[in-house]
């Protein structure tokens, strides 16, 4: 079968990104849909396919905490004939809720995995990206300090070297801490981003937009928490969503729920030209004062290329979106 065009969901073996595959796949049976995540242990893409009695998923190993990785998926990628990219959905995620890690380049893990892995994705994805094509990130309303978020410490963007690797005193910052400053970096980079696919390739009508699916508990986010956590995360308190609505706040939803405001994002006609804005839900709000901070943006975008790029050809490849 000849498909119209791929959309590419990181992490969409599981939760979120699964539930956001399934949606896609339904609604574009003429698209080639690619789950790509580390493991596939449910056989997400089977599973979908069989769902639907159709044949349009199918998994792609990919491992966004090493970067040689992700370059080898590129490559692998450029040997197949895939159709042209309609949308980069990059809602892989990590909380590390322990001491400091770090990915094989070096980098701290979360930063490592949720930011950088992404960018360089896009980054070499981009020549493959169709017109109008859509980039839609997962971040959190966690990164948002002026937002009830159940207690998550606040974000606070010093600049990308120190969140790629911490020295003095944020050695010992908290993990939760390290996870919502990444999910900052998400919504920063994707202004950025915003703003020079404006400036730069206009006519290329790629647009970004940043998400919040809300409070998802039993997902798999909570997978590096201690016994105690993990029991009541997955076991309590999905059973407990209208009440955590009520008494906590009420952006708290099964990730079935939350799939269909992200789907929606990469491929509703309703938002097609929606682009440098951000999303909770299916609702377009503001998010963090920090995240407008256009030098924040800007040291982000900056670390990302300095960092990525190798050599002069690329770091003009990946400035020009070439
Ligand atoms: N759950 C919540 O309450 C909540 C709230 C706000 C935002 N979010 C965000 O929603 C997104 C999805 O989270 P979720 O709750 O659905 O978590 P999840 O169940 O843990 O799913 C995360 C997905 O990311 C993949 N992944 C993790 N590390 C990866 C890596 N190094 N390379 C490639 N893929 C990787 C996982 O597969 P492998 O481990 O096999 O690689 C899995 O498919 C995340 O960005 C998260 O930050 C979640």
């Amino acid at each position: 079968m000849t498909y119209q065009r791929t959309i590419i969901v990181t992490g969409g073996t599981v939760s979120l990104g699964y539930y956001t595959a399934l949606e896609i796949a339904k609604a574009h049976p003429e698209y080639l849909v690619v789950v790509s995540s580390r493991t596939d242990r449910e056989h997400a893409a089977d599973t979908i396919n069989k769902k639907l009695g159709q044949t349009n998923t199918i998994y792609i190993p990919l491992d966004l905490s090493n970067l040689q990785k992700v370059r080898a998926y590129v490559r692998d990628w450029e040997k197949k004939d895939y159709p042209p990219i309609q949308a980069l959905i990059f809602n892989a995620g990590l909380q590390f809720p322990g001491g400091l890690t770090k990915t094989v380049d070096g980098l701290e893990s979360t930063f490592g995995i949720n930011h950088v892995g992404h960018a360089l994705l896009f980054h070499l994805l981009c020549a493959y990206l169709a017109p109008k094509a859509r980039v839609v990130i997962t971040s959190s309303g966690t990164h948002d300090p002026d937002q009830e978020t159940g207690g998550m410490p606040k974000a606070n963007y010093v600049s990308a070297e120190l969140l790629a690797h911490p020295t003095g005193a944020t050695v010992n910052d908290p993990g939760r801490k390290r996870y919502v400053e990444s999910k900052l970096a998400n919504i920063l980079w994707g202004y950025a981003l915003d703003r020079r696919l404006k400036q730069r390739v206009p006519d290329r009508g790629i647009t970004v937009t940043s998400f919040d699916p809300g409070l998802m508990p039993g997902t798999g986010l909570a997978r590096e928490t201690n016994a105690f956590e993990r029991f009541i995360w997955i076991y309590i308190l999905p059973k407990l969503i209208p009440l955590l609505r009520t008494v906590l706040f009420p952006n708290v939803h099964r990730p079935q729920e939350s799939a269909v405001a992200l789907a929606r994002l990469a491929i509703g006609l309703d938002v097609e030209d929606e682009s440098g804005k951000y999303f909770e839900g299916l609702k377009q709000i503001k998010s963090s004062k920090d995240s407008y901070d256009e030098t924040k943006q800007d040291d982000l975008w900056k670390w990302t290329v300095d960092y990525l790029a190798k050599g002069n050809g690329e770091r003009e490849r990946f400035e020009q979106f070439k």
